[in-house]
């Protein structure tokens, strides 16, 4: 019987292309260079959907102007990766990128570990979720694929979910398929309550098709592979590989 997962797929993967570690690059030496904003023009040029940047407490890499001039760049979708704190919120409220997603941030993680857990701060976010709604910002919840995860972001409001891949990422290619069925179950779970499907984090060239496995599977969120692939061939045609990757999704179907 045909339904929505046995119709064709004409949808396209999309990429976001995190480039915090273009910032983390120029934040090494203070210099002016290399500019984030250039940086995401050429992603733009290359076929990118869109443009993410974490905007972290420490300020590590992306710096509050940043946020700013990205935003103030016409045609370019600004998803805004924060840590659900009244600071930070504040900048995004007043910034309005189109999307904001929540992650959870700890200071001397080297980057971000694990999912927001939504279920148990449902307190904490549901306020935060509430007032950038009101502001159009969409809003996104970074969970692990866990079915509880899932249905608070639902009940929380919000719109998208990112499945953190980075778990899929580490484990050995030949020992993924469980973490594969729960990024399919969630991604499932997900798009029957109505919520937009994204994925993200440790995603490369290589590891991302083992991904196409995955159905309702909207926009991936890729940064740092791309951006040291760019070290070699340049971000264009590092943002181009990937576009050319990403055409290979036919919406969850081998
Ligand atoms: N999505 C989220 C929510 C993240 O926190 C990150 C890392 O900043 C990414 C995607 C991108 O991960 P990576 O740099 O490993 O591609």
């Amino acid at each position: 019987m045909l339904n929505a997962e046995t119709l064709p797929s004409t949808a396209r993967l999309r990429l976001g292309v995190n480039i915090d570690h273009v910032a983390t690059l120029r934040q090494a030496r203070g210099t002016p260079y290399p500019s984030v904003l250039e940086a995401a023009r050429v992603c733009l040029r290359a076929g990118a959907d869109g443009i993410t940047v974490h905007l972290r407490e420490d300020r590590r890499h992306i710096q509050d102007n940043d946020v700013r001039i990205l935003r103030a760049e016409p045609g370019l979708r600004l998803n805004l990766e924060m840590a659900a704190v009244s600071e930070i919120l504040a900048i995004a409220l007043d910034v309005r990128p189109d999307e904001v997603c929540l992650v959870p941030e700890r200071r001397a993680e080297r980057t971000t570990e694990g999912g927001l857990d939504a279920a148990a701060n449902e307190a904490v976010l549901r306020p935060i979720v509430d007032a950038l709604r009101r502001r159009n910002v969409a809003v996104s919840l970074f969970i692990e694929p866990d079915p509880r995860q899932v249905a608070a972001a639902a009940a929380l409001g919000a719109q998208m979910i990112e499945l953190h891949t980075g778990r899929y990422c580490e484990l050995p290619t030949d020992t993924r398929s469980a973490e594969v069925k729960r990024l399919v179950e969630a991604a499932r779970q997900a798009h029957r309550l109505g919520l937009q499907v994204n994925a993200g984090h440790g995603l490369t060239v290589e590891n991302v098709v083992g991904l196409f496995e995955v159905p309702h599977l909207h926009t991936l969120n890729i940064g740092h592979s791309i951006v040291s692939r760019a070290v070699f061939i340049g971000l264009e045609a590092a943002v181009r590989e990937m576009m050319t990757t990403l055409r290979g999704y036919a919406g969850g179907r081998p």
